[in-house]
């Protein structure tokens, strides 16, 4: 039985699966939600139309679009598989009537402060929802002053609401502190709008989506190692955008065929760019049978079909230079581990802590509700694998990983699981409950 209580705004989630079928058909995901955000503002930003064919139509893309509309750009509903955008040239944003909202989105608010900062003369207040304004922003404030930014907030600027007064920048070589792909195509779109050469350089490899698409569209933009560098003021020009499915959401699915007994699955169209696949290698590590299928290129991005069918998961270790690559999936990775046999130790991933929520505190808590055995550590969790899972109430925190990740769980839990505020599923993954209803 699965069933959703829409009848307040808090949307139950019940999950109650006989543990003696597998799951089996072809799932379609939706588009990449960081694809989804910089189709949409380097569209806004360039001149003439960008088409786009695979929009994440989630609450994040929507959010971006909403605060490119107020400032000028022509975006057509957020309601079919083809949305244009009319671009209003470099530099050319209108100063907003109102704050700008980011709702959820982080990807939303970072990104759009290099923007903003560099549009000289122009003021705005950019705000979000209640987890929005918890996240940290001095990691993308503190560069953007250091290229000469004005900008005011909470916390010395540290958190949301924001006001920004734009201003003429100057290009700086920033050796980010975090690999993070905000923090990098934060500053690499406020070099866009100046003169000169802005570098950013980071410990990892965080995902290049920002770089392959500011190519793509004409700006000059080499890469070298973990270092990018873009020459300013190079005029960009809208581009046919055809948007791959989301690794992050094909994980639920991986997850999912991988430890419900006797499972064989399709998930068609998953973007599998390098900078994003450590699910798969952490998972081919652990045992799981995944095979990648019809390997294509779509719009400067990989891209196959991926087939999951079940096996016994072993336990590993997850640290390092690869926590970038995977550090969305970690929760429905903590799902796998807790199956697997042996104990799984995740290292280096302190920035779950600054998540939609707390992602190593609410993971651990949801699992352990449901018959987990995971022990919090600073950077990480170590999970000691082999474990029966139970069905239990737990609480989303209007995380929409967590939701998602925990509804995987239920379903190799013995008995009913109710999960609280589902509803923020469509942050990233809007058919996620019904594609879940057609597996049953
Ligand atoms: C994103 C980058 C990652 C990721 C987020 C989306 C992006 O965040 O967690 O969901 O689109 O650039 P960080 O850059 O903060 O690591």
């Amino acid at each position: 039985m699965i069933q959703l209580d829409t009848t307040t705004s808090n949307h139950l989630l019940t999950i109650d699966r006989k543990l003696d079928s597998g799951l089996h058909g072809e799932i379609s995901i939706p588009g990449d939600k960081s694809i989804s955000h910089r189709a949409l503002m380097l569209g806004a930003l360039a001149s003439g139309t960008t088409t786009i064919r695979g929009l994440l139509l989630g609450e994040d893309p929507r959010s971006t679009a909403k605060c490119f509309q107020a400032m000028g750009a022509e975006i057509s509903e957020l309601n079919s598989d083809l949305v244009t955008v009319q671009g209003i040239g470099l530099g050319n944003l209108q100063e907003p009537l109102d704050i700008l909202d980011a709702g959820n989105s982080g990807t939303t608010l970072r990104l759009m402060l290099g923007v903003l900062a560099s549009h000289e003369q122009r003021f705005f207040a950019v705000t979000g929802d209640k987890s929005l304004r918890s996240r940290p922003m001095l990691r993308v404030v503190k560069p953007l002053r250091e290229m000469g930014a004005e900008i005011w907030g909470r916390e010395q600027g540290g958190k949301a609401p924001l006001a920004i007064s734009g201003r003429n920048l100057q290009p700086i070589h920033y050796q980010s502190p975090i690999a993070s792909a905000q923090v990098k195509s934060c500053i690499l779109l406020a070099g866009l709008m100046i003169d000169g050469e802005t570098i950013v350089a980071e410990p990892e490899r965080s995902r290049d989506h920002s770089e392959r698409m500011l190519s793509a569209f004409g700006a000059k933009i080499k890469v070298d190692g973990n270092t990018v560098y873009l020459q300013g003021r190079s005029q960009l020009q809208g581009q046919e955008v055809t948007v791959p499915g989301d690794i992050s959401s094909a994980a639920y699915w991986l997850v999912a065929g991988a430890i419900v007994p006797d499972s064989d699955l399709l998930i068609l169209n998953v973007g599998i760019n390098p900078t994003r696949t450590g699910i798969l290698e952490v998972l081919l590590e652990m045992g799981a049978d995944i095979t990648l299928e019809n390997p294509r290129e779509v719009t400067g991005e990989p891209v196959a079909d991926l087939r999951v069918r079940s096996s016994q998961l072993k336990a590993c270790a997850i640290g390092g230079a690869i926590i970038p690559r995977l550090i969305d999936e970690i929760p429905i990775l903590a799902v796998a581990a807790s199956l697997a046999e042996g104990t799984t130790v995740i290292r280096d991933a302190a920035e779950l802590r600054v998540k939609e929520s707390d992602r190593i505190t609410v993971t651990a808590k949801c699992l352990n509700q449901m018959g987990a055995n995971i022990t919090e550590l600073p950077d990480g969790m170590e999970i000691r694998g082999g474990c029966s899972l139970s069905g239990a109430e737990v609480d989303s925190c209007d995380d929409h990983r967590i939701a998602m990740s925990m509804a995987i769980a239920a379903l190799v839990a013995k008995g009913k699981t109710i999960i609280s505020h589902a509803e923020c599923a469509a942050i990233s993954y809007p058919s996620f409950i019904p594609t879940l209803q057609k597996l049953f």
